[in-house]
């Protein structure tokens, strides 16, 4: 029997738009087991696995993964690389699914079924790293967090569980009639006493158009509603797995991820009558989570029965055996994934911020305890709230966000739609083959503009190729669209705080911060490519340098900052307070992780002002 002294880990789910990872983080940030699954996709009702049967029946066992490879430390890293999910993409089941054009679904129990998969091998990892003899400790989860994509929408059942269709994601914008008939009835007045409350647009983006849509078009769903019988439970995607994978079906909403439903005060952090009336939701029909704060005790794990869920096949009694290691381990930090990765880039203070290219991309601002609404096209959103913490830091703490709905999926839709490139990683030295885009300004807009746009009508589009355009200038202008947004939204900060447009130009400040924004920290999967964060940095000029973050998953970091600092006592925690976790984790920037502007300045003027032009001719298509 082992005398090593044990070591606690923090255990972490992040349920991306189209992957799902389990990441298990020793206190130094460090990834001691990591498991990823990228979704496979359906465009119609046939099983993914017909595609290719053999590549899915190996990737569906859960217990066939690579061996971990240790380092001199005997810790071990990443079972399943980038790499490996590049070249096998499947998972257990046809996970998101595009029925229609602009449609997006996910399937809620194969959500569920991939956090369990990723889960199990993470732990499998774990059981391998602790039966090392070099290692002069153990690890042992100690607590578990939850990242996950936020406004994506599913109803459920209670006496079952089993959700009642599929999930609608984020990016889908079949709502799209019913935000432009409430746009139109709604004068400017009562739209701006709206945006004062939920700090949002009216937009398709957000989970309350969505939950409309299923009230309107889902006779099951409706019928459920108007029994109002206290069995119909909606939720977004933290509700949901929180529910499943707890012991005591902990029905909970993280204030991050509350308060994208449109349905939250974000003073009174809660439920607001008049805005659940505005989307003729009734309370007393359908039950909605309790909105809880990012960091406390929202149940103890229990490994959920997925047959009960009709999901027969996959989950074997070895995966089950191991999940019994953490049965009872509490489930104690919860953030909408772009509040995570603010955490986990350790932008803990008024006047940081953050960007991360993940499927969409996301800056966000943090403005301290402070809720400042935007008159510029950002919203305002939770950042995070650490309630067992001291003074401030036991505050609310707000960000204000600019949301691009396109960004890693353009490379996607390059790969797999235009076959431009065969893997993700190869867009970078596509898009570097060329200097400039030619004069090509593509503009991303599949689920329309987001931020600082908003405009719902807007569709792809690509301007200004001739013979002489080719796919490096194709590739390398899809890149530029994603960071010309970027530069957007940071103007349109400036302005809300105040100050002028052309900070990137001049360096001024963003009001509310005693710093200038001089540095942007970027991570998510784009930001790994150099040739990306060197275009953003041409972009955005010589006023902002671009910092990639030296750990790669701060989404998966941030969930883990959350439970590890829920213990009451301080005694208890993983870290003691936010300053012992940037001790713990934070070090130096190296040279190859910082990117500053080398394009000259009137080329970028030149480019910035063809963008805006492109803008102005791509809004409105669908008017
Ligand atoms: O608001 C949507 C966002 O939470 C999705 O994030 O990482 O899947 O692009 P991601």
């Amino acid at each position: 029997q082992s005398t090593a002294p044990t070591q606690p880990v923090v255990g972490t789910i992040d349920i991306g738009t189209t992957s799902a990872r389990a990441i298990l983080f020793s206190q130094e940030g460090i990834e001691i087991a990591k498991h990823q699954i990228e979704y496979s996709t359906s465009a119609s009702e046939a099983p993914a696995e017909s595609k290719n049967k053999e590549q899915f029946r190996r990737r569906s066992s859960l217990m066939r993964h690579n061996e971990p490879i240790f380092t001199s430390e005997g810790i071990a890293i990443s079972i399943s690389d980038d790499v490996e999910i590049e070249n096998n993409r499947a998972s257990v089941g046809p996970t998101l699914r595009f029925p229609q054009p602009g449609w997006s679904e996910c399937m809620p129990v194969h959500v569920l079924a991939n956090a369990v998969q990723c889960l199990v091998a993470c732990l499998i990892t774990l059981r391998k790293v602790n039966q090392n003899p070099d290692l002069k400790i153990k690890y042992k989860v100690k607590a578990l967090g939850i990242a996950n994509m936020r406004e994506t929408t599913i109803v459920w059942l209670k006496r079952t569980g089993k959700p009642l269709s599929n999930g609608i994601t984020w990016t889908d914008t079949r709502t799209a009639e019913i935000v432009q008939h409430l746009e139109k009835m709604t004068d400017d007045d009562r739209k701006e006493e709206l945006k004062q409350k939920t700090g949002l647009p009216l937009s398709t983006y957000f989970s309350a158009a969505k939950l409309r849509w299923l009230l309107d078009n889902d006779d099951t769903i409706r019928e459920e509603y108007e029994k109002g019988d206290g069995n119909l439970m909606f939720g977004t995607v933290d509700t949901w797995l929180i529910y499943h994978l707890s012991k005591e079906r902990s029905f909970v909403s993280d204030v991050t991820n509350a308060s994208r439903t449109y349905f939250m005060d974000l003073e009174t952090k809660d439920y607001d009558d008049d805005l659940l009336d505005f989307w003729g939701i009734d309370p007393t029909k359908i039950c909605l989570p309790k909105i809880v704060s990012s960091s406390e005790h929202y149940g103890s794990f229990a490994a959920p029965n997925l047959s009960n869920l009709g999901f027969h096949n996959k989950i074997t009694p070895e995966a089950y055996e191991i999940l019994k290691t953490i049965t009872g381990v509490p489930i104690c930090g919860c953030l909408g994934d772009q509040s995570a990765s603010l955490v986990g880039q350790l932008a803990f203070r008024a006047g940081s911020a953050k960007c991360t290219y993940g499927t969409g991309c996301f800056l966000l601002y943090n403005t301290g305890t402070r809720k400042l609404i935007s008159d510029h096209g950002t919203l305002t959103t939770l950042g995070f709230w650490f309630p067992t913490l001291e003074g401030d830091d036991a505050q609310p703490h707000y960000a204000l966000e600019g949301s691009i709905a396109v960004a890693g999926s353009i490379i996607q839709w390059l790969r797999d739609n235009l076959k431009l490139i065969e893997n993700a990683k190869d867009i970078g030295p596509l898009a570097s083959q060329v200097d400039n885009s030619g004069g090509v300004v593509f503009i991303p807009a599949f689920s329309g503009m987001y931020a600082p746009y908003w405009d719902g009508g807007a569709r792809g589009t690509i301007f200004g190729m001739t013979q002489y355009t080719s796919s490096s200038h194709i590739a390398r202008a899809a890149l530029e669209g994603v960071c010309f947004q970027v530069r957007a939204i940071l103007r349109a900060m400036a302005s809300d705080a105040g100050g002028s447009e052309d900070f990137l130009e001049e360096a001024s400040s963003i009001q509310g911060s005693k710093r200038p924004l001089s540095k942007l920290a970027v991570d998510g999967g784009m930001s790994k490519a150099d040739e990306v964060l060197q275009i953003q940095a041409d972009i955005l000029g010589p006023c902002v340098d671009v910092k990639r973050a030296k750990i790669s998953e701060c989404t998966a970091l941030g969930a883990a900052i959350a439970a590890g600092l829920s213990f009451k006592n301080p005694e208890d925690r993983i870290w003691k307070d936010l300053n012992d976790v940037i001790e713990k984790i934070d070090g130096p920037t190296d040279a190859q992780n910082s990117f500053k502007a080398k394009l000259p300045d009137n080329d970028r003027r030149t480019m910035w002002k063809r963008w805006e032009n492109a803008v102005s001719r791509a809004k409105g298509w669908l008017d």
